[in-house]
């Protein structure tokens, strides 16, 4: 596979910034990345093209808080020209890995109610429409649909989720994905 994932570091910030800018270009008040290194409530990784090299290979960004058991993801992202090759689904991947480590029972999100490329994905991962924010986003006033898998720990789920992967690993070619940072 020609990509891989790792955590975000302080250097990664300035392109992670980017990719954010690009992917969410009306939000007000755009992710700030120092800020989330240094909150040990959130957890964010990054996916790289195996062909550049340094940080300049950032392709995709994925964020994740912890709360008492609970994780909410609170962005992916990955650069346009790059999308529809899996990285997206490959940064879902590794933060339903990461809340499985954290112990966490359930894992919801915020996402534009006119967003159908996300949501696809996270329906596709197992997640329900728990329900609506009227007017969440402050830049259109628009709606964020709420979508949450429940028990993540439970068979119901590890049974999809073990599917999905081993299906992710045919279609691409690789073993397993494992974060090539130890958390
Ligand atoms: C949403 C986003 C992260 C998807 O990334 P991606 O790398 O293109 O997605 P993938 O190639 O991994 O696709 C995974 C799944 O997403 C859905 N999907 C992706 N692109 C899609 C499209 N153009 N139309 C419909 N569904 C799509 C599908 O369910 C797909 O699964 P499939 O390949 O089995 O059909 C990307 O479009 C993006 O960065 N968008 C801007 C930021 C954003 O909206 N983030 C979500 C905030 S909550």
């Amino acid at each position: 596979m020609p990509y891989y994932i790792r955590l975000m570091k302080m250097e990664d910030t300035a392109l992670v910034s980017e990719i954010d800018r690009e992917a969410f270009p009306t939000m007000k008040m755009p992710t700030n990345f120092e800020n989330e290194l240094n909150n040990c409530l959130a957890h964010y990784i990054v996916a790289c093209d195996k062909k550049g090299s340094g940080n300049t290979n950032i392709i995709g960004v994925g964020g994740l808080w912890i709360l008492v058991g609970e994780a909410h993801i609170v962005n992916i992202a990955v650069q346009p020209e790059y999308r529809r090759q899996g990285i997206g689904e490959l940064l879902l991947i590794s933060l339903i890995e990461l809340a499985l480590e954290f112990n966490c029972s359930l894992i919801t999100l915020e996402v534009r109610a006119s967003n159908n490329i996300a949501q696809n994905l996270y329906l596709k991962y197992g997640f329900t429409v728990r329900g609506f924010r009227r007017g969440y986003y402050t830049d259109n006033r628009e709606d964020a649909t709420v979508m949450t898998v429940d028990s993540i720990n439970k068979a119901l789920f590890s049974e999809l989720y073990i599917r999905l992967k081993k299906e992710y690993y045919i279609k691409n070619g690789c073993s397993k994905i494992q974060l090539s940072t130890s958390l």
